[in-house]
């Protein structure tokens, strides 16, 4: 195993990914950052500076479980205080599974102004073929700064964040600068930055193509004109392979594809990205599938696929239905659980503000990490009353309304897990504040993956859905949806020291307080780095 050291600065610059100037957030000057490149069992490295001049910065590495390294999650409040500016701080870690994974920035809702890049771990017995690897980003863009959008949404009256205003593929994408209101010369549409991302191919030659999505708010359907795509790995586990046309992908999720250039080699063809879920007015994301050696920015002849209708809801599901873990790569999963956890889904009202809540909780970062309190004893800095496990009123309640009561409450307790328990959590979908609506969530833990043991539509009958989990060949993965008006269960096993959060990754659903957070084996952390240390009630450990 080797060490790979990576020196990154972060700042702001401004940049024209789709086309429209505004400032954005780039290591060492780019958006999306280097790509992670690792073997297995390797130890990344990374100092990160923090020179944003006027904000801090934390990094998070997604679905890397810091399996003995909880500090360097890099979840602000979470597992660490946050980077200072002038700041740098060194993240180390052992990426201990090959797969496909992400990094993004974890405070606040700066991860949208382009903090994010892949990260690719090699391993050695795959179970599939290739001849070239490559890894994209997609994402979703908005003009709007991340403070005004998160100013709009704490709020009353409340500003929803709206649209995006473009689709991005690997951090470029496309606005209409002719669009009525856009300032003048702020829009270029003339400027490289926004030329198509290229995805050249040598014809017959079959590629891996490392999908992840780091979308503030869209789910996505991925295509490439005229291509089919072969899903073999979800989240760093391999699957049972099975081919679609499009590939819906929810922000926090990875996948890796097979697509072989077999078809006519004399043109290029469009990759799409398309806006699902709800109904929506963002144009779809483009970028060109060139075959060698045809010029690489010459338009393909044909237009654009339309993709899937945005509210195909049969279809996505089907797409969750059809995913199974790989035959020779099953994780075994416990065939029964210690504790069962039931999250409730809601939108809500607190003092006249919108929220999102977990059973009736909306939830908000501590000023002082878990991670330091908990191992600390510093039990003053957090709500110590536990959420708790299942409404009072669960049986009675209707997920097909609009509820007379839209109250809840904000707090930052936490789940206590026993240290090695098997745990299950039942994500349970709502009506939202609006009549007939229920949204489609992409829920993500940090620390582990676990089992998605089943899907159902409705409401999640305690006594009789579990036994209809499927406890053979489930897939494992790190972020999983809840579809509208549905269920989604997972298993855990409570086996990795830390504290880890566990939410929403829509940027503004989990800004409106839609996750939680559990903890589990803190008196195995080992000695806490002083790095995380500095801010609220940590300070006591960096006197002297
Ligand atoms: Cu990719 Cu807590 O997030
Ligand atoms: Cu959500």
């Amino acid at each position: 195993a080797r060490i790979r050291h990576y020196r990154w600065e972060v700042k702001y610059e401004f940049k024209s990914p789709d086309c429209y100037r505004k400032l954005v957030i780039t290591i060492n000057g780019r958006t999306p950052g280097p790509t992670i490149l690792a073997q297995k069992g390797d130890t990344i490295v990374v100092d990160l500076k923090n020179s944003l001049l006027t904000e801090n910065v934390a990094i998070h590495w997604h679905g890397i479980r810091q399996i003995g390294t909880p500090w360097a999650d890099g979840t602000e409040g979470v597992t660490q205080c946050p980077i200072l500016p002038g700041d740098t701080f060194r993240y180390k870690f052992v990426v201990d599974r090959a797969g496909t994974y992400m990094y993004h920035a974890h405070y606040g809702m700066q991860r949208e102004a382009g903090l994010y890049g892949s990260i690719r771990v090699a391993g050695e017995d795959e179970p599939f073929v290739y001849d070239y690897d490559r890894s994209i980003i997609l994402n979703d863009w908005y003009h709007r700064s991340t403070y005004e959008q998160a100013a709009g949404l704490s709020s009353v009256p409340f500003v929803w964040v709206g649209d995006p205003q473009s689709l991005l593929i690997q951090g470029k994408g496309r606005f209409n600068c002719s669009t009525p209101g856009t300032a003048a010369g702020v829009c270029n549409a003339t400027n490289p930055e926004c030329s198509p991302y290229v995805f050249t191919v040598v014809p017959g030659k079959t590629y891996r193509l490392r999908i992840g999505s780091l979308t503030a708010l869209a789910a996505l359907s991925f295509e490439i004109e005229g291509h089919n795509l072969t899903v073999v790995e979800a989240d760093g586990h391999y699957v049972e392979p099975f081919v679609v046309k499009n590939l819906y992908i929810y922000s926090g999720e990875t996948y890796s594809v097979l697509v072989t250039a077999n078809q006519d080699p004399t043109r290029n063809y469009w990759v799409v990205s398309k806006m699902v879920s709800r109904n929506n007015t963002t144009p779809n994301g483009l970028a060109i599938f060139n075959y060698y050696p045809n010029h690489p920015t010459r338009s393909p002849p044909t237009i654009p696929p339309s993709g899937p209708r945005w509210n195909d809801v049969e279809a996505r599901v089907n797409q969750s239905l059809a995913i199974r873990s790989h035959p020779n790569y099953i994780h075994p999963v416990p065939q029964t659980s210690d504790r069962v956890i039931i999250l409730l889904n809601t939108q809500n009202t607190i003092n006249g503000f919108r929220k999102w809540s977990i059973n009736n909780i909306s939830f908000t970062l501590p000023h002082t990490p878990y991670l330091v309190s908990l191992k600390h004893n510093l039990l003053h800095t957090f709500d110590q009353t536990p959420p708790p496990d299942i409404i009072n009123n669960y049986e009675g309640y209707d997920i097909n309304i609009v509820q007379p009561n839209v109250n809840a409450t904000s707090s930052n307790s936490l789940y206590r897990l026993k240290y090695n328990t098997t745990v299950d959590i039942i994500l349970q979908n709502a009506n939202m504040m609006d009549a007939n609506n229920s949204e489609t969530h992409p829920w993500h833990l940090h620390g582990h993956d676990f089992w998605v043991v089943g899907y159902g539509n409705g409401k999640f009958n305690v006594s009789e859905d579990p036994k209809r989990y499927n406890l053979v060949n489930p897939i494992m993965k790190n972020t999983v949806l809840v579809h509208p008006y549905g269920w989604t269960a997972l298993r855990f096993v409570a086996d990795n020291p830390g504290v880890w959060a566990f939410h929403c990754h829509i940027e503004s659903h989990f800004y409106m307080g839609m996750g939680t957070v559990f903890e589990e084996g803190i008196e195995k952390v080992t000695k806490l780095p002083s790095s995380i240390m500095g801010c609220g009630d940590t300070k006591r450990f960096l006197q002297p």
